[in-house]
């Protein structure tokens, strides 16, 4: 087990030299063995190869990008030949790849390159993460891999190993979550074989930390893995939780007639529950017992309030205020026969109404909360 590196239990983030050279060193050792070390990037490895896959991978599988990348590399085989290109010629040999912002930006990122840096890589981090297109982890990936200094990266694969290893709860995209991830990338990255470890990182994601199925069993890291030791794999990383819709509230007036009848009114062609057949709706602000004396111009019989219901949409959540009142007639003018319609549950005519509102006045027409 690590010693002094996070855990969910302590919230401890240090990272005790030794146990941080014991997590690098298993990790190197089986990425020199069991890696990825035929990439076609790999061989040589420069900033400007590096580059370029990196790129292309972000949105592309490995299989697709070795293509890509050897024709690429042929066309332009460095910074210099690629800013001197036209952008026509650029995204043709993107073609297929999908996501042509990454084809725009490497091309502007090297006329940048040409323009500031002579055409030279820059090798200093604050240079490259200045570059169009280049985030912190393909900067920490440009230079790891491509120079071997020790900068942290953080891809998917990279997130799933942590989030694993050190029981980081949350979704990435969380503030909290993101800052503790980063957190131990980069106290976990070595000083020597930095280009090792990284790769390693990045192998043992997409080879045996796999999001289903992990193969735990062969995995160099499992002795340091929080998750496996709690036998609670599955469990990270967190997965995005549903952002939490707003709340709206409504009065539902149920307006009954002394047939038991309920006045509905057809809703608005657009919008929620379009063209169904609702109950009348008011603001919560507003004086269900004085609509009622305007739209009737009558005292309501009895009134009462009724428990709220809650209904789901995608974008909101609608709390219902059910408020019953009757009316001490067997009927009444409608407003606008095409737009009001007296339902009677017992002799329901073929209309649309929504699931909620027919629940709602079903369940008031049942004798347990007609109480
Ligand atoms: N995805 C991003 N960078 C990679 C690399 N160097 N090797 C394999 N997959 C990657």
């Amino acid at each position: 087990m690590l010693v002094g590196v996070a855990t969910q239990d302590t919230g401890e983030i240090a990272t005790g030299l030794d146990s941080a050279q014991a997590f690098a060193d298993a990790v190197v050792g089986w990425q020199r063995i069991h890696g990825r070390n035929d990439l076609p990037w790999q061989q040589p490895a420069s900033p400007y190869r590096v580059w370029v896959s990196e790129i292309m991978l972000q949105q592309t599988q490995v299989s697709r990008v070795r293509e890509y990348f050897a024709r690429f590399l042929a066309r332009f085989p460095d910074v210099t030949s690629l800013a001197a290109a036209s952008q026509d010629q650029v995204l043709e040999l993107w073609s297929g790849l999908g996501y042509y912002s990454r084809a725009r930006n490497l091309h502007r990122a090297a006329q940048v390159i040409a323009a500031a840096h002579a055409g030279t890589f820059p090798d200093r981090f604050d240079q490259v993460i200045e570059l169009p297109g280049i985030g912190r982890s393909t900067a920490g990936a440009i230079l790891s891999l491509g120079c071997d200094q020790a900068h942290p990266i953080l891809d998917a694969n990279v997130r799933r190993v942590l989030a694993r290893c050190f029981a980081v709860p949350g979704w990435h995209g969380e503030r909290a979550t993101a800052g503790r991830l980063w957190q131990l990338a980069a106290g976990l990255v070595p000083d020597h074989s930095a280009r090792r470890y990284n790769q390693g990182m990045m192998d043992l994601g997409a080879m045996l930390c796999l999001p289903r199925k992990p193969r735990c069993g062969d995995c160099p890291v499992s002795g340091h893995c929080t998750a496996v030791r709690n036998d609670s794999v599955e469990r990270y990383p967190g997965k995005r939780t549903a952002p939490t819709r707003p709340e709206r509230q409504r009065r539902m007036l149920i307006i009954r007639n002394r047939l038991g009848a309920t006045l509905l009114c057809r809703r608005p062609e657009q919008g929620i529950w379009a063209g169904l057949w609702s109950l009348p709706e008011l603001e919560m602000e507003s004086n269900p017992l004085e609509w009622c004396r305007a739209r009737f111009g009558r005292e309501p019989g009895g009134w009462r309030e009724l428990p709220p219901r809650e209904h789901g949409f995608s974008h909101y959540r609608l709390r219902m205020h059910p408020f019953e009142i009757l009316l001490e007639t067997d009927g009444c003018r409608l407003l606008d026969g095409d737009r009001e319609l007296w339902y009677n549950p017992e002799q329901p005519q073929a209309i649309g109404i929504p699931a909620p509102i027919s629940r709602l006045i079903r369940a008031l027409s049942t004798p347990e909360e007609n109480t």
